[in-house]
């Protein structure tokens, strides 16, 4: 499989409300139609919709034309992002006009701020204007359009969690969830819109973490991924938002729990449960989080460690806050603590001013790693970042074309031989379900989050089985059950 293929369905894979089955006592309900694009974090953020929604009595649906709320939780990350929205937008409003024309259109997440008036105003695309720490205005803001106002709330909280709220699981597999730890980002790398569109970084109350983890098991799941734009600067001290430790007042240092902690209390739940978490960021990440998953065999060999570039100069201007030699320092540190632990990062090619040798030093790094697998990006320029503000996005578009292409080719390559080095070796899969090419295979994957591809039999979703790698393709490993 080609990477790049993967890179795009991160953004193009969407998600929708079918699966989900809500029972509630009204007899009345009305309809919603959910749409997921983005990040997991996303993907979380709407089942805290769902849950909210459903409280107000609203089932879900996958038929768009009987849906009188269509909701679309939307990504602002890159350009072609935005534009996948915007299409999807149009042909709700087609359908709207032609056959539901009391349907009522909302836009969610990060595109919300950036798009309100134009979205609203100008395009008349949309009923419903909603950021991501307002979704609980949302049955108020719905009744606002039912009235035939225009709804808008993009309002950016400190505090907001929805620490309380029980997520819907939506389209899940019913093995593996996602539980969000910490909203926002205070990072500022300079080519990122999350800081504006997603606002200030906060932790959630531990405790709710916990419960909704444990709630999670009973509920016969098998794996948490604890989410966060970035795990490693979490910091519970009892609410609010961010702060260093250093400047927590003594009451607070005692409330005090970081990310190696919480992961650890995670963890103690039950050695049934597995835990993984992203994203990790090198400039945060401690030593202590490696020893907390050397000493848990629940907590799975697997760190999202991006890096953006391998260029000193490159770092610098993004504001990544490491150097390259930090960052392969922090490596080392995995793999010495950690010597089984598969790496994976994120990488931008053809940011401003990036020049020829300079992304020949990303190249190198990636050959000094050799990560196990990668998400690669083209730059794209977002409105308002400091990047934008600062620098004009003077990389030509066949440059980038190419330099990405060179940086997927590298990564398809290292990726191969990695999942080469398993063969041979034996593994515990946790399986998610059946293989999207052949139905009469499951797939599941390692704690080092490689999928599995092995015979169906009687196996079904939930089962741990130890498997031996037979053969492998740079993106699955081929597995007998031993
Ligand atoms: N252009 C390209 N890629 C970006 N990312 C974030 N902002 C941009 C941008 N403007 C990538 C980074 C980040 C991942 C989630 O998305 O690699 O780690
Ligand atoms: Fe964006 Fe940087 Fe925060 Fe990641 S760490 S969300 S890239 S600002």
């Amino acid at each position: 499989m080609n990477l790049e293929y993967l890179i795009e369905k991160e953004i193009d894979e969407k998600k929708q409300g079918e699966a989900l089955s809500i029972k509630n006592n009204l007899s009345t309900s009305k309809k919603m139609y959910l749409e997921s694009y983005g990040c997991q974090m996303n993907f979380s953020d709407s089942e805290i919709v769902a849950s909210i929604l459903t409280s107000e009595g609203f089932t879900t649906t996958k038929n768009i034309e009987e849906a009188d709320l269509v909701l679309v939780n939307t990504c602002s990350i890159r350009e072609k992002a935005e534009q996948t929205v915007r299409n999807r937008l149009k042909e709700y409003n087609a359908i709207k006009k032609k056959q539901n024309p009391k349907m009522i259109v909302g836009v969610l997440g990060c595109m919300a701020e950036r798009l309100k008036e134009k979205l609203l105003e100008e395009e008349k695309l949309v009923d419903i204007v909603v950021g991501p720490d307002a979704y609980r205005d949302l049955p108020d803001l719905i009744k606002q359009a039912d009235d035939g106002r225009k709804a808008v709330n993009v309002i950016l909280s400190k505090e907001e969690t929805y620490a309380e709220i029980n997520p819907v699981r939506l389209g899940g597999n019913g093995v593996t969830a996602f539980v969000s730890i910490t909203r926002g980002c205070d990072n500022m790398c300079t080519f990122c819109v999350v800081p504006f569109t997603r606002g200030r970084e906060r932790s959630r109350n531990p405790e709710s973490i916990v419960n909704e983890c444990k709630e999670l098991l009973a509920d016969g799941y098998k794996e948490v991924t604890l989410l966060g734009q970035n795990v490693d600067s979490y910091l519970w001290f009892g609410g609010g938002a961010k702060k260093e430790f250093n400047n927590l007042s003594n009451q607070e240092k005692s409330l005090s729990l970081n990310f190696a902690q919480l992961m650890e209390l995670v963890a103690k739940i039950s050695p049934k449960l597995r835990v993984r978490f992203s994203t990790s960021n090198p400039q945060d990440m401690t030593d202590d989080v490696l020893l907390v998953m050397a000493k848990y065999d629940n907590i799975c060999n697997y760190i999202h460690l991006p890096v953006q570039s391998g260029n000193n100069r490159i770092l610098e201007i993004m504001k990544r806050g490491y150097t390259k030699e930090e960052y392969l320092h922090r490596i080392a540190k995995i793999r010495d603590i950690l010597p089984d632990c598969a790496i994976s990062m994120d990488m931008i090619s053809g940011f401003c001013t990036e020049t020829a040798e300079e992304h020949k030093e990303t190249l190198n790094l990636m050959d000094k790693v050799k990560f196990d697998f990668g998400y690669i990006f083209k730059y794209s320029e977002r409105p308002n970042t400091p990047a934008q503000r600062k620098w004009k996005d003077d990389i030509p578009e066949e440059t980038k074309q190419k330099r990405l292409a060179e940086v997927i080719d590298l990564q398809i390559k290292h990726s191969l031989i990695k999942n080469k080095e398993t063969i041979g070796n034996e593994y515990e899969i946790l399986i998610e379900g059946e293989s999207k090419k052949d139905k009469n295979k499951l797939f599941g994957r390692t704690k080092q989050n490689k999928v599995v591809i092995v015979d169906k039999k009687s196996y079904k979703s939930g089962d741990f089985l130890h498997v031996i790698i037979e053969d492998c393709t740079s993106a699955t490993l081929i597995g007998k059950v031993k």
